[in-house]
């Protein structure tokens, strides 16, 4: 039979519920995270990154903003030097999916976990559209940054002509989808951005609707595969800019940006992050 509880026990259970649920209830009322992320592609010189990088750390980034940085491989070694102890993060733009050998131009996943190189993008659609980059691969690739530490942002995206025939939910199921088959539950130690190959570098960008209806599937399909909803964090990239960031960021399930062009100038990306901050 049930007991009935007097008015104090009923008290000391509420009491004993908020202390236990204390930490994520904070957590739940703090201000939302975003990650404000930098592609730079094969853009910058030595000059400029230690420059660029003099710049943004002597900025006061917000605790409710993750910064990720991903330049070309000769310069992640001025990141190693000079980020120590900062909070911000950076990566290599892609990984090689063999673990070593006679690979001639690639870079293992062994060697950045060596240098102690934290994140990498993997399928950006330049990967995917110019190097053959195909899903399994991009699904092999994360599978080499996960077993070496590092955590993959695994880059998601449709052409237009996908988007215009209502193909793109398809198209992104089956690049998840084949992550998922190379990862299975690793899968939630793995960033996802989703990036409209249509977005990137031509100013265009979808509407607020397309972007929460897009991300709501994404997270849907993440879920499927049983991410725990806290787990997943799914990025927008494809022309974010200073004016757009805010409205983009307001988006349920925009969880941060991964950003090319206007991540090259310290002023640009520093006025990105401060925006992000204020969502
Ligand atoms: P963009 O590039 O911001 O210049 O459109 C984004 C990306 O390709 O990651």
């Amino acid at each position: 039979m049930n007991k009935v509880l007097d008015k104090n026990e009923i008290e000391m259970l509420v009491r004993r519920y908020l202390k236990e649920t204390g930490v994520s209830l904070a957590k739940r009322a703090a201000k939302r995270e975003y990650i404000v992320a930098a592609n730079w592609k094969m853009n910058m010189t030595e000059k400029e990154t230690k420059k660029f990088l003099k710049e943004l750390k002597e900025t006061d980034i917000a605790d409710n903003i993750r910064v990720m940085i991903f330049p070309p491989y000769p310069y992640l070694y001025i990141f190693k030097e000079m980020l120590r102890y900062e909070k911000i993060a950076y990566g290599a733009q892609d990984v090689a999916k063999e673990e070593q050998g006679a690979y001639t131009g690639e870079v293992s996943a062994a060697m950045l976990g060596d240098m102690g190189c934290p994140l990498t993008l993997v399928g950006h659609s330049e990967r995917r559209s110019y190097y053959g980059d195909t899903s399994e691969i991009v699904a092999k690739k994360a599978k080499a940054a996960l077993e070496h530490q590092i955590s993959p942002m695994i880059c998601i995206g449709e052409t237009l002509e996908e988007r215009e025939g209502h193909r793109y939910q398809e198209v992104l199921k089956e690049q998840l989808d084949a992550v998922y088959a190379g990862l299975g539950s690793r899968i939630s130690g793995c960033l996802i951005a989703y990036e409209p190959v249509w977005a990137i570098g031509t100013g265009v960008i979808p509407t607020l609707e397309q972007i929460s209806e897009t991300h709501k599937y994404i997270y849907q399909v993440l879920r499927s595969y049983g991410v725990a909803g806290e787990e997943i964090r799914i990025l927008y990239g494809g022309s974010v800019n200073a004016g757009n960031v805010k409205e983009i960021g307001s988006v349920r399930h925009v969880d941060g940006f991964l950003i090319g062009g206007a991540s090259l100038k310290a002023e640009s990306f520093k006025h990105i992050i401060r925006l992000a901050s204020e969502v």
